[in-house]
């Protein structure tokens, strides 16, 4: 019991159809959860595209304790804890950067890329039997990637990488498939936001598609349909049939593969079709007739949004990590993907794109941020104490990769919840 909140309580306050209020608000519930999730599941940290170069290094974290990720100067990806063996001192405070050594700036200890402590100062003064060798920089206990993402898990138990991944494994390969070169670039900047609510209302928000002709409606109503001339109220009726998919382990995807968003894409940047094809046959190319269609088809033009719970989210060119602060602080960090081997224009294209929907005065990400405050603001009125996730419950369907349902449900929403109550519970007494 923390702070007269019993831990087994999330039994009854996360439901098959429906979530209290308290999960979202209760202190003693977020301190849970970052030693029952973001302690026992894989947490994404960063892909290898962030850091091309030797000595290149981002600041991120694991729940809430700090890691650094870092190309040494061997060529190697590594993950350490921001956190000198001397004291403590945190030994970066650049959110990115490129290093030679990593220096605690306390007494003045440095580390090499590979994390060996390699100079102490005055290290004569040290006890007889001091030995730099037992002072490395630490790792989380395991390290893992996929198609370029790496992953830490802080619990040794954790099963493989690619099995926690299951069938949302296949759509971090489309992602950077896409790439001619099989590598992207991640290193153009990040859009970056906080908002005072809680990470899961942007969890949820990344795979709610409920919400976007509705929040979003000036999108729908001036690009899509003034401009492009696309009726989407579909999205929202019901009639349209992009679904919504929850994977085992509480990934989720919206899978837009069912509508040619491809000829959204080409309308909307004119001039864009040479490019196009230059890319397409350079794909096919590399993976084959058969592979390269599957994955232009995926994400050529914006094919699927995937969550990898609990911190990753793919959608269209962008790369996002929600970042829970505390139970009313969230930060997020959305970077677009460029590819590797492509007519310019491509890349330019997508940086407009991600700025069109994502950018601080853009259709998109500003909607939904006004969206979370207001969740956090009306999760004040303690007389309203239930959240609602019973929309499509009688009419899921499956198969081999999961539960889906159509995309305006809260079919992948009940997935996560799942997945969260599970960990949740992971050997916590009833
Ligand atoms: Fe890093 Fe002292 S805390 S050198
Ligand atoms: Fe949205």
């Amino acid at each position: 019991t923390a702070g007269g909140f019993d831990p087994a309580e999330i039994a009854t306050l996360v439901r098959a159809d429906r979530v209290h209020r308290r999960v979202f608000t209760e202190p003693a519930v977020f301190h849970q959860e970052m030693a029952q999730i973001f302690g026992r599941a894989w947490v994404y940290v960063g892909h290898e595209g962030e850091l091309p170069e030797p000595g290149d290094y981002k600041r991120a974290r694991i729940g809430l304790e700090p890691v650094i990720m870092i190309r040494g100067r061997d060529g190697r990806i590594r993950i350490f804890f921001n956190s000198c063996r001397h004291r403590a001192a945190s030994l970066c405070q650049e959110e990115r950067g490129n290093l030679q050594h990593l220096l605690c700036p306390y007494h003045g200890w440095v580390y090499d890329t590979a994390g060996a402590l390699v100079s102490v100062p005055f290290q004569e003064q040290q006890s007889s039997d001091f030995e730099r060798g037992d002072y490395p920089l630490l790792q989380p206990p395991r390290v893992a990637s996929r198609a370029g993402f790496w992953f830490a898990c802080m619990d040794d138990a954790v099963e493989p990488l690619d099995d926690y991944l299951g069938a949302a494994g296949k759509y971090l390969d489309y992602f950077v498939e896409l790439s001619p070169s099989g590598r992207i670039r991640l290193d153009t900047g990040v859009h970056k936001y906080a908002y005072p609510g809680n990470w899961k209302a942007q969890v949820e928000n990344s795979m709610d598609g409920y919400h976007p002709a509705l929040v979003h409606s000036s999108f729908f109503r001036e690009v899509l349909g003034e401009r492009l001339g696309v009726d989407a109220t579909g999205m929202v009726d019901g009639t349209s049939p992009v679904q919504a998919r929850a994977f085992p382990n509480g990934h989720a995807l919206n899978d837009y593969r069912m509508v040619d968003r491809g000829a959204i894409l080409g309308a909307k940047s004119g001039g864009l079709p040479d490019a196009q094809q230059a890319h397409r046959q350079a794909v096919i190319e590399r993976l084959g007739e058969t592979r390269g269609a599957e994955v232009l088809r995926a994400n050529g033009a914006d094919g699927y949004n995937l969550l990898v719970f609990p911190n990753l989210v793919l959608i269209g060119v962008q790369v996002r990590v929600i970042q829970p602060i505390s139970p009313e602080l969230t930060e997020v960090y959305a970077a677009p993907a460029l590819l590797e081997n492509v007519p310019e224009e491509l890349n330019v294209a997508r940086l407009r794109a991600h700025e069109d929907f994502y950018g601080p005065a853009s259709f998109g990400a500003p909607d939904d941020v006004e969206m979370f405050v207001r969740q956090w603001q009306g999760l004040q009125a303690t007389r309203n104490e239930w959240l609602l996730y019973e929309r499509g419950m009688e009419t899921e369907q499956s198969d081999a990769e999961g539960i889906y349902n159509q995309c305006a449900t809260e079919t992948s929403l009940r997935g996560i919840w799942r997945r969260y109550r599970e960990l949740m519970l992971a050997g916590v007494a009833a």
